[in-house]
């Protein structure tokens, strides 16, 4: 009798955990990596930063995963660039030194082609949260 009585309530603590657990697995599609940390770590929205990165057109030099048109080979590819050591082979990679970088990127290298595109801070923490997805 109990093991009857116990059996629907643990079905539907199954479906539960499956409701609760498939938004977090289909989150784990190629170049959408880990959004919630790349969020949490630079106190950013990744999909708010994928669609300033389109609007302020990086794409015109990097090519850049999930950003449709962002095809540029002026600089380098930001694929994988959540897991590179370096930022631009100057900065350690870290969601601070991203910040520094996207903010002003010849304070920091005075000689790098990359111009300040005028990033307000929100939103390059967008930008920084949307780069921290691609592993
Ligand atoms: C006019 C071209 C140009 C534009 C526009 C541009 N970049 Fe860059 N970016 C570069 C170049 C060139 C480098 C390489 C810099 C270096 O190594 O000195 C670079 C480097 C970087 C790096 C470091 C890459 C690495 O492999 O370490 C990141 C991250 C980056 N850019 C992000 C952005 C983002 C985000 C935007 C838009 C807000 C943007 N860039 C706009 C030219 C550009």
């Amino acid at each position: 009798m109990r093991r009857a009585l116990f059996r629907p309530r643990a079905i539907r603590r199954l479906l539960t955990a499956l409701v609760v657990a498939l938004p977090v697995v289909s989150a784990c599609e190629p170049g959408d990596g880990d959004a919630a940390s790349a969020n949490q770590i630079t106190g950013g929205d990744a999909d708010r930063g994928r669609e300033l990165i389109r609007s302020y057109g990086c794409g015109t030099c990097h090519s850049i995963p999930g950003v449709t048109g962002a095809s540029g080979l002026v600089g380098p590819p930001l694929g994988g660039i959540a897991s590179r050591a370096y930022i631009a082979g100057v900065l350690p990679n870290a969601p601070d030194n991203m910040l520094r970088w996207l903010h002003d990127p010849r304070a920091v290298d005075s000689l790098t082609a990359m111009p300040n595109v005028g990033l307000t801070p929100s939103d390059a923490r967008h930008i920084a949260a949307y780069l921290y997805t691609l592993r």
